[in-house]
Formats: C-alpha cells, structure tokens, sequence
C-alpha cells in the first residue's frame, strides 16, 4: 500500500465528529477507479443514530460513482490497530472481494494487513438473494 492511504485515513479522521465517545475513526477506500474516498464516524445525541467512518467512506465511494474496494485503510487516534466492528466489515464485504485487503493503521502508518477473508471468515452470501 502506498502511505496516501494511509494519510487519507489519518486526515479523515480530523473530520470525525465523536462528542459522546470521544472516539474519532478515519477510514479511506481506494476503489477500482484508483481514486480514494474517506470517512470519518459521525455521532449523534440520539445514540444508535449514529455511524461508523467505515460505512461514511463506503457512502462517498458509492456517490463517486466506484463499486469496488481494492483497498482500505482504517485509523483511530485511541487505539492503535482498530478492527472494523461487525457491523462494518459486513459493510465492507458488500463491495469488496476475499483478498481485498485492509490495513490497520497507527499514528505512524500501517501495522496490520488484513485480507477480507480474515476479517470476516464464513461470511453471510446466497444465491438465493442475489
Ligand atoms: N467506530 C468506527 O467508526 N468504526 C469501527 O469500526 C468501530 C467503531 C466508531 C463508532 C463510534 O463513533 C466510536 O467509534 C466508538 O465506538
């Protein structure tokens, strides 16, 4: 991975708005168009209303006009290493591929490298929906 990804995530976060968890997340995608689309988690007073960076960077992507993950880096200042929650790597898996890879990044660049295979093992898919 090249270290833009990286500071695309770690800018991201600068945009995070986390007043109740104190808790900002950066996250940015490179899509299959080569372009990076990023996120940042956005709470809201009314808890459960509020979204991870994840699903944030996947929404830009989609309103770019991308469809596909190649790559995407996540970054959050308190812990080093953040794991996409369960929720997001089901995200993530909808638009991605089993060796698209995510990276898990510090305040230095990028520590763990994650396949989708790894991040989400046995994975919900059926033919039967589609
Ligand atoms: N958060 C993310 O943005 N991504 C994750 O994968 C884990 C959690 C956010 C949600 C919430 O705003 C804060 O981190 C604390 O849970």
């Amino acid at each position: 991975m090249s270290h833009d990804l990286f500071e695309a995530a770690r800018d991201a976060m600068a945009f995070s708005h986390a007043p109740y968890s104190k808790f900002p997340v950066g996250a940015a995608i490179r899509a299959e168009d080569g372009k990076v689309y990023r996120g940042a988690n956005i709470e809201n007073i009314s808890f459960p209303q509020g979204w991870c960076a994840e699903p944030t960077a996947i929404g830009a992507m989609i309103m770019g006009g991308a469809k596909k993950i190649v790559e995407i880096a996540v970054i959050a200042e308190k812990l080093p290493l953040c794991p996409p929650c369960g929720g997001c790597r089901q995200k993530i898996a909808e638009f991605a591929s089993s060796s698209t890879r995510i990276y898990l990044c510090d305040e230095t660049g990028v520590k763990k490298t994650l396949t989708m295979d790894e991040l989400l093992p046995h994975s919900f898919a059926t033919e039967v929906i589609g």
